[in-house]
């Protein structure tokens, strides 16, 4: 059984409440909420007062994935506006360890994101610290984009790493996810299936939601 997180980016931002009311009452486990600077990546998504929004009638843990530069400057307002899990990027962070211990003193998850050309390699030395790694399939910034299929060889080494290190990290995938390539990312060892426009842009995706779960 995977952990399914819709992303938000996708959802109908015209009528916001219904679609957390659809997370609410689905089988999906999280919220990922997707924060973009245009300066990280080249798009501006929703800020701090979304999150404050989204968490008043949200039942289940906010997974907030930070696309900032100096992700360092807002932990504590992702804090107070109700992350509970918080992710950075490896690429936007010059003390990573310094930034997630610092995630982790505000009493939230810390999760390492990685872009598609970044080694998983560069976790070795922090792999114990962190509550979780995602692995970005596609280039962060824009939803519906297409899988890139070196993923699957990345959660794989990664998934080696972690258990030689015995580490408890979770691995998340996010970026063209679906229920074409679910089966194949939980068994080379994703744990976390994140996706936005196959959630909520397909015609049934209460069941998709349970097709990602099940995977
Ligand atoms: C992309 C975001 C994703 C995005 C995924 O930068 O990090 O979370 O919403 O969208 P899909 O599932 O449509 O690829
Ligand atoms: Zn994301």
């Amino acid at each position: 059984m995977a952990i399914v997180s819709p992303s938000m980016l996708s959802a109908n931002f015209l009528n916001l409440q219904n679609d957390i009311d659809f997370v609410n009452t689905s089988n999906a486990d999280w919220f990922h909420l997707d924060i973009m600077d245009g300066v990280f990546v080249p798009n501006i998504s929703y800020g701090l007062p979304i999150v404050r929004a989204i968490k008043k009638t949200a039942q289940k843990p906010l997974d907030v994935h930070l696309m900032i530069e100096k992700p360092e400057r807002y932990i504590s307002d992702f804090k107070n506006s109700g992350a509970d899990i918080l992710c950075v990027h490896y690429e936007a962070c010059t003390h990573l360890h310094r930034t997630v211990q610092a995630i982790k003193q505000e009493g939230m998850q810390a999760g390492v994101a990685l872009n598609p050309h970044t080694s998983v390699e560069l976790l070795r030395d922090i792999i114990c610290d962190v509550d979780m790694v995602l692995i970005m399939s596609v280039n962060p910034g824009f939803g519906g984009q297409k899988f890139i299929p070196q993923s699957l060889q990345k959660i794989a080494q990664l998934k080696e790493m972690i258990v030689q290190a015995n580490s408890q990290a979770m691995i998340q995938v996010d970026g063209g996810v679906d229920t074409t390539n679910c089966r194949q990312l939980t068994q080379a060892g994703a744990d976390v299936l994140v996706a936005g426009s196959a959630i909520f842009g397909a015609e049934n995706p209460r069941a998709v939601v349970k097709e990602l779960k099940n995977s």
